[in-house]
C-alpha cells in the first residue's frame, strides 16, 4: 500500500506496489467503513446545512463513501450524485438510498479526474474525503471545475495540529506527505493558498467535533476492528508490528480522550469546514 495516511479518518491512494496482475483492492472497501461513517454523520449534517441545496439543484458529494451527505442532500429534493472509488461502499450507499426511497446516482470515479463536465453542479459537498486525497491542487482544481459559476462547495476536513494528525505517527502504513503537502487543506492558511489561483471566495471555520465511545477500550476496538486503514494494516503486519501500532493508538487515545457527562469518553478533533463560492 502506498500513500496511506492516517488522519483519524485516514487517507489513501490506490496500492501501486503490488506485483499481482489483478488490480489491488481499494483500501476503503476493507474493514467496515460504515462504523466510521456513523461517527462522522454529524459532519454531513453540518455540510448540508451550510450548503443549503435547493429542490431540483444538481449536487455532487465527492468521496461519498456510504452516502451520508448524499442522502441528506437528496432529502431536500436536490438531484444528487455521489462519487467514490470504493465500489463496496457505493453499493452500501445505493442500498441506503433505496431503503430511504431516494433517487441518487452513485458513480465510480476518482476525485483527481472527476467524470463530469465543467459547471455541472450548483453545490458540491465533501466530508472527510477531498481533504484526504493526495494531490490537493488537482482535487481543488476538479472541485472548482465541476461547479457552475456562482456555485457553492462545503468541504469538511481536519486541522494539521489535531489529535488525528498526531495519531498518524503510530501507523507504519502512514506517509507524512499528505499533511506536509503545501498547499493543502489542513489549516486556514493552506486552504487560502490552495484556492488562490481559482476564481473563488473561500472561508474556513473550525468547529467542535469528537469521536465518542463508552470508554477508551471501546474506541480502540472500534477503530482497530472496523476502520479500513487499520484493518488493512492488521492484515499486512506481523504480530509485533501490529502490537506496536495498537499500543501507540491506545496510548494516544488515553492521553487525549476526555470523560463525558454520561460516563463515556470523547476524543476531540479539530475539524475545519471550508466553504467555497465560485465567482458568478
Ligand atoms: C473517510 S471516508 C469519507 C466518506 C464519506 N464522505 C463520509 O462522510 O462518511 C473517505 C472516502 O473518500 C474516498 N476516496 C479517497 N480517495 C479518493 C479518490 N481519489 N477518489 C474518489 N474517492 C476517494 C474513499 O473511498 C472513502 O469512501
Amino acid at each position: 500500500m502506498t500513500g496511506v495516511t492516517y488522519d483519524g479518518c485516514m487517507v489513501s491512494t490506490p496500492s501501486s506496489s503490488t506485483s499481482s496482475p489483478s488490480p489491488a483492492p481499494w483500501l476503503w472497501d476493507d474493514g467496515d467503513y460504515a462504523v466510521t461513517a456513523r461517527d462522522l454523520h454529524r459532519l454531513s449534517v453540518e455540510a448540508v446545512r451550510r450548503a443549503g441545496p435547493q429542490s431540483g439543484q444538481p449536487v455532487l458529494d465527492l468521496g461519498t463513501g456510504t452516502g451520508n451527505a448524499a442522502l441528506l442532500a437528496a432529502r431536500t429534493g436536490a438531484r444528487v450524485t455521489g462519487v467514490d472509488l470504493a465500489d463496496r461502499l457505493l453499493e452500501e450507499a445505493r442500498g441506503r438510498a433505496a431503503d430511504a426511497g431516494l433517487a441518487i446516482d452513485f458513480v465510480h470515479g476518482d476525485l483527481h479526474a472527476l467524470p463530469f463536465a465543467d459547471g455541472s453542479f450548483d453545490v458540491a459537498l465533501s466530508v472527510s474525503a477531498a481533504v484526504l486525497v493526495p494531490g490537493a491542487r488537482q482535487t481543488a482544481h476538479e472541485l472548482v471545475r465541476v461547479l457552475r459559476p456562482g456555485g457553492h462547495a462545503v468541504v469538511v476536513g481536519w486541522h494539521e495540529d489535531s489529535i488525528l494528525g498526531r495519531l498518524s505517527t503510530h501507523f507504519p502504513v502512514v506517509s507524512p506527505e499528505l499533511i506536509a503537502e503545501d498547499p493543502g487543506w489542513y489549516s486556514p492558511d493552506r486552504v487560502e493558498r490552495l484556492f488562490a489561483p481559482h476564481p473563488v471566495t473561500v472561508a474556513v471555520e473550525e468547529i467542535p467535533f469528537g469521536f465518542e465511545a463508552a470508554g477508551e477500550d471501546e474506541l480502540v476496538a472500534r477503530m482497530t476492528g472496523t476502520h479500513p486503514v487499520l484493518v488493512d494494516a492488521r492484515a499486512r503486519l506481523d504480530d509485533d508490528a501490529w502490537d506496536a501500532v495498537a499500543d501507540g493508538l491506545r496510548a494516544t487515545i488515553h492521553e487525549h480522550a476526555r470523560p463525558t457527562d454520561d460516563g463515556g469518553v470523547r476524543l476531540p478533533a479539530r475539524c475545519l469546514v471550508v466553504e467555497i463560492l465560485k465567482d458568478a
